[in-house]
C-alpha cells in the first residue's frame, strides 16, 4: 500500500516580503506562519509523514515549538525551491509508488477540504495532480513601460497552487535538474516529461504569503475559520 507524505519546502528568505525574518516565522495569531501550515498537514489522517525542509542557515525554526506527530525536519533546503524539494525528495527515501504532497510553508490557509479533495481526486490518477484555481479576473500583458501591450484570453488559464501530489518515482525523475529554470512547481518538471497533470478545484484562500500586507488577510481567514469552527 502507498503512503502519502507531505514534504514542505520552507527554506526561502521571503525576499519580496522583506523582513529580516522570513515570511514563515511571521507570528499569526501568536504562532509562526508555518505552524499552521504544518498544522492542517498533520492533522490530516491521509496523510502518514511530513517531511519539512528548512535551510541550513535557519535561526529561528528552534526558537518555537512543533507538532510532534508525523513531522520531520531536516535542514537541506537549496539556493532555489526546486533544489529544495529535490533535497527533501532524496532524503525521504520514499518507494516509487508513494504519494508525495509537495506544500509551499507560505500558503498557511490551505483549508482540510481542499486538501482532502486533492487526495481523493488524484487517489486513482496515473499522472498526480494538484490544487489549482481558474483566473476570474481579466488578464493583461504589460510593456516595459507600463502600458498594456495585450489583453490575453482568460479560458483555460488556472493559477497553480499546492500541494501538488506527484509519485515519488515520477517526480524524483522529473526533478533530476532541479536548477533548469523552466521549473517553477512540481507540475512544471511532471510536464517536461510530456505527462499532464489533473488540475483539482482549489481555494481562493489558498494564496500564498507574499507581500507583508497578504499577513492580515491570513489572519483574518484564519480567524474566521476558527469562528465558524
Ligand atoms: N523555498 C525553499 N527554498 C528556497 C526558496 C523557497 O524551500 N531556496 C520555499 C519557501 O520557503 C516557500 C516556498 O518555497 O515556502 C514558496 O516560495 P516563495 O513563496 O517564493 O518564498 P520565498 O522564496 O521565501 O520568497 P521570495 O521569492 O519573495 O524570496
Ligand atoms: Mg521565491
Amino acid at each position: 500500500m502507498s503512503r502519502r507524505i507531505a514534504l514542505v519546502p520552507a527554506a526561502g528568505h521571503g525576499s519580496r516580503f522583506g523582513t529580516a525574518t522570513p515570511k514563515q516565522y511571521q507570528l499569526l495569531h501568536g504562532r509562526p506562519l508555518l505552524a499552521h501550515t504544518l498544522d492542517t498537514l498533520c492533522d490530516c489522517a491521509a496523510i502518514a509523514r511530513v517531511l519539512l525542509v528548512i535551510s541550513p542557515q535557519d535561526e529561528w525554526f528552534d526558537l518555537y515549538r512543533w507538532p510532534q506527530a508525523k513531522l520531520d525536519v531536516l535542514r537541506i533546503g537549496g539556493n532555489s525551491r526546486a533544489q529544495s524539494v529535490a533535497n527533501g525528495l532524496a532524503a525521504l527515501q520514499a518507494d516509487d509508488d508513494d504519494w508525495v504532497l509537495v506544500h509551499d510553508a507560505a500558503r498557511c490557509c490551505l483549508s482540510a477540504d481542499a486538501l482532502q479533495r486533492l487526495i481523493d481526486t488524484v487517489a486513482d490518477d496515473a499522472v498526480g495532480g494538484l490544487l489549482a484555481q481558474p483566473v476570474a479576473d481579466t488578464v493583461k500583458q504589460g510593456s516595459a513601460a507600463g502600458r498594456v501591450s495585450a489583453t490575453v484570453p482568460r479560458d483555460g488559464l488556472w493559477l497553480a497552487q499546492t500541494p501538488q501530489m506527484f509519485r515519488a518515482g515520477l517526480l524524483a525523475e522529473a526533478l533530476q535538474d532541479p536548477a533548469h529554470p523552466a521549473l517553477t512547481d512540481e507540475a512544471s518538471a511532471i510536464e517536461r516529461l510530456g505527462h499532464a497533470p489533473r488540475l483539482v478545484a482549489g481555494e481562493a484562500q489558498n494564496f500564498k504569503v507574499t507581500w507583508p500586507g497578504d499577513l492580515a488577510l491570513a489572519a483574518a481567514i484564519l480567524a474566521a475559520r476558527k469562528d465558524n469552527a
